[in-house]
């Protein structure tokens, strides 16, 4: 039986999020600023480094890995290590994408083993979905989607950031296209990381309540089950197989059941989303490069550095510097 990860509040690691790069195809407002610099080639992890990464996680006993970026379909060669990593006998395999490269890798995902797809979509509006993403091409998003479905996945959900003044009228909408698709979505608080520019973040906080009672004037919603062991709480129509999670950082704290750490495309590994507790993987990684007892032991001691919980408020203040691409969520 493998190493357990367990935290110093009784927590295990089961799940790991692996950011892949932190480039993007999209400028989302509540994610990048309008001019970003990226990392130089030299500071991100290889492709080998990340499945090093990912294995020792599987050995410590993580049973689900999530790829994330930025976009980690602009990664070149992304479907070597989709193949490395679907041969890790994971539970769950999933990634978080923002669909744009779907049509032309959903395909070649599937067959590499990944089992889930979380697909962003924050407009059905292409001008809207033009403002949130600055200059994002929705037609390319849905073709995204619907290539996902055709290549056979069938875990697929939608992601949604509801923000006052920019979508929350669609609300209903996209749980309507959701329902169309027979497939999932979920609705999320944005959470303040990073300094953004054109985008007032405390003026645009809408509370996963809100959105809840807006869906309540069509369906009547009742929870159910998490079977993905994220944040999101689950709830049902009567009439459709669809699910509408909501994640709520803010109004409603799943601090207390994290399972989850992060690892940045540095190789640094993060024990909290709200917090900068870290270890910085790399340089353990690049000095034994055939051996990852040591990248293992690290993971093992930087179990202590887990904070209790995030301190995010939903007045736009920043509490945590880095942008949310270098973590991918
Ligand atoms: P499932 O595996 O389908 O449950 O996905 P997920 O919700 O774990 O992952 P996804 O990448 O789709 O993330 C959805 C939203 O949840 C993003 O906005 C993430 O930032 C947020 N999220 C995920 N984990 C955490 C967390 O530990 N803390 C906070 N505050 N937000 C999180
Ligand atoms: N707050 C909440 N969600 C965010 N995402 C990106 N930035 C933020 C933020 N500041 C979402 C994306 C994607 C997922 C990885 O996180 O929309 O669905
Ligand atoms: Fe790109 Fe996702 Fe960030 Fe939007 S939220 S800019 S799609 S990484």
């Amino acid at each position: 039986t493998p190493a357990r990860l367990i935290d110093n509040f009784g927590r295990q690691v089961t799940y790991v999020r692996l950011s892949v790069t932190d480039r993007c195809d999209f400028r989302c407002v509540y994610c990048m600023s309008e001019d970003m610099t990226f990392l130089p080639r030299d500071a991100i992890l290889t492709l080998e480094e990340i499945g090093r990464v990912a294995q020792a996680f599987a050995e410590l006993g993580v049973e689900k890995i999530r790829l994330t970026g930025g976009e980690p379909l602009v990664r070149r060669d992304l479907t070597q290590l989709v193949d490395f990593i679907g041969t890790l006998g994971l539970k769950d395999f999933a990634m978080t994408t923002n669909g744009s490269q779907l049509p032309r890798y959903a395909e070649a995902l599937f067959a590499g083993g990944l089992q889930r797809l979380n697909i962003s979509l924050d407009s059905l509006d292409p001008e809207k979905f033009r403002r949130i993403t600055r200059n994002g091409d929705l037609n390319k998003v849905l073709q995204g989607i619907d290539a996902a479905i055709d290549a056979g996945f069938t875990g697929i959900k939608l992601n949604a950031v509801i923000m006052k003044g920019r979508n929350e009228d669609e609300v209903l909408d996209l749980v309507e296209f959701a329902r169309s698709k027979g497939i999932d979505i979920s609705f999320i608080e944005e959470m303040p990381l990073g300094v953004v520019s054109d985008h007032q973040r405390g003026e645009t906080y809408c509370s996963s309540d809100e959105v809840h009672r807006i869906i309540e004037q069509r369906y009547a919603l009742s929870a159910c089950d998490s079977q993905t062991a994220g944040p999101s709480r689950y709830h049902r129509m009567a009439d459709s197989t669809t699910r509408i999670g909501f994640i709520s950082p803010h109004s409603h704290n799943f601090c207390g059941d994290c399972n989850r750490v992060r690892v940045t495309v540095e190789g640094r590994l993060l024990l909290c989303l709200g917090n900068d507790h870290s270890v910085d993987l790399r340089p353990i990684l690049r000095s034994h490069p055939g051996n990852n007892e040591p990248l293992k032991q690290a993971i093992m001691d930087a179990m202590g550095l887990k904070p209790e919980r995030h301190h995010f408020t939903n007045d736009g203040d920043v509490q945590v510097v880095r942008l949310m691409n270098m973590t991918g969520g």
